[in-house]
């Protein structure tokens, strides 16, 4: 070979390197932290979210089992379920240099059945099959309070698009007992960690039941009915629950108004 040649091939075996490295970095997963550019929620010409086509690849933030905040009744004893709470990769990153949820975050939450019994496991339970994917999505533009809830559906099939839920369905108990912006920090331990925030969890004892958790609005037009749990307000330490959004919201306007009433109607629901 002359001197020419040899240079020939040194410069193609040098550019086809570079090019096969090209193609391996672009093929390699990329270590999602690592990613910058604020990923937004898309949404389908109807305003019904898509569901991410790599939401289970996200950053793994917390994990609970049977968690619940009715008091257990029948089916959620039959259905224990693994939760895993599961954060965008931008917004995670966003989360823990900052401590705060940036418009666009999106959490998914994977409910799992709880497997046992498979060899070699003779003790224990693991997450098995996905029942349910939900999201959470912080999105002004989109709801005028922030946050919207979504259900992709779960073991009869994943459905690639979903409405936001009913406020009064998901965001009234988010928006009253999670511990930071609607987001449930108080179960995730690794996600407040990692944005250096103390949590704790047990301070977080909800205040006591209001007139026995009778609706207050109800009660002063003469009205007893029982409250739902999961539609609260919390006025000076006392949690009012309430039959519906609507009048958690006739509540929220004069609280000092319907608190006195509801109380001396109360008194007298006794006499
Ligand atoms: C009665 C209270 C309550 C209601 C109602 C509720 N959630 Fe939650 N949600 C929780 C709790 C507690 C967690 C903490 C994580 C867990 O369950 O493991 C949570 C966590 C989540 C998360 C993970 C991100 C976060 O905000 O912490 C998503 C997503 C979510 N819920 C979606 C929904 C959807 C969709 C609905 C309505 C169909 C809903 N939730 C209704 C209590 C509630």
């Amino acid at each position: 070979m002359t001197k020419r040649t040899v240079t020939c091939v040194a410069i193609v075996v040098t550019g086809l390197a570079a090019l096969s490295m090209a193609v391996a970095a672009q093929n390699a997963p990329k270590p999602a932290v690592a990613d910058t550019k604020p990923r937004m929620p898309q949404y389908n010409s109807d305003g019904a979210l898509q569901l991410p086509g790599d939401y289970r690849q996200w950053v793994f933030v917390g994990s609970s089992l049977g968690l619940s905040y009715t008091d257990g009744g029948p089916s959620s004893m039959n259905m224990e379920m693994f939760h895993e709470t599961l954060m965008e990769p931008t917004a995670y990153r966003q989360f823990v240099d900052t401590g705060t949820f940036r418009e666009g975050t999106m959490l998914a939450l994977l409910l799992h059945g709880a497997g046992e019994k498979v060899m070699p496991a003779r003790r224990g339970k693991f997450a098995a099959d996905i029942h349910g994917v939900e999201m959470a999505v912080k999105d002004t533009s989109h709801r005028p309070e922030g946050w919207a809830y979504y259900n992709f559906g779960g073991m009869s099939g994943i459905r690639p698009t979903a409405t936001a839920m009913p406020k009064e369905s998901c965001y009234s108990c988010h928006v009253q007992h999670a511990k930071r912006d609607n987001v449930f920090l108080q179960f995730y331990g690794l996600l407040a960690e990692a944005a250096n925030i103390k949590v704790d969890a047990a301070a977080h004892e909800p205040a006591a039941l209001a007139i026995g958790g009778l609706d207050p609005v109800m009660l002063v037009i003469g009205r007893e009915e029982m409250g739902k749990p999961e539609i609260v307000e919390t006025h000076g330490s006392l949690r009012y629950q309430f039959v519906s959004e609507p009048n958690r919201a006739r509540f929220a306007a004069d609280p000092d108004k319907f608190a006195a009433e509801s109380k001396a109607a109360f008194a007298k629901l006794g006499q």
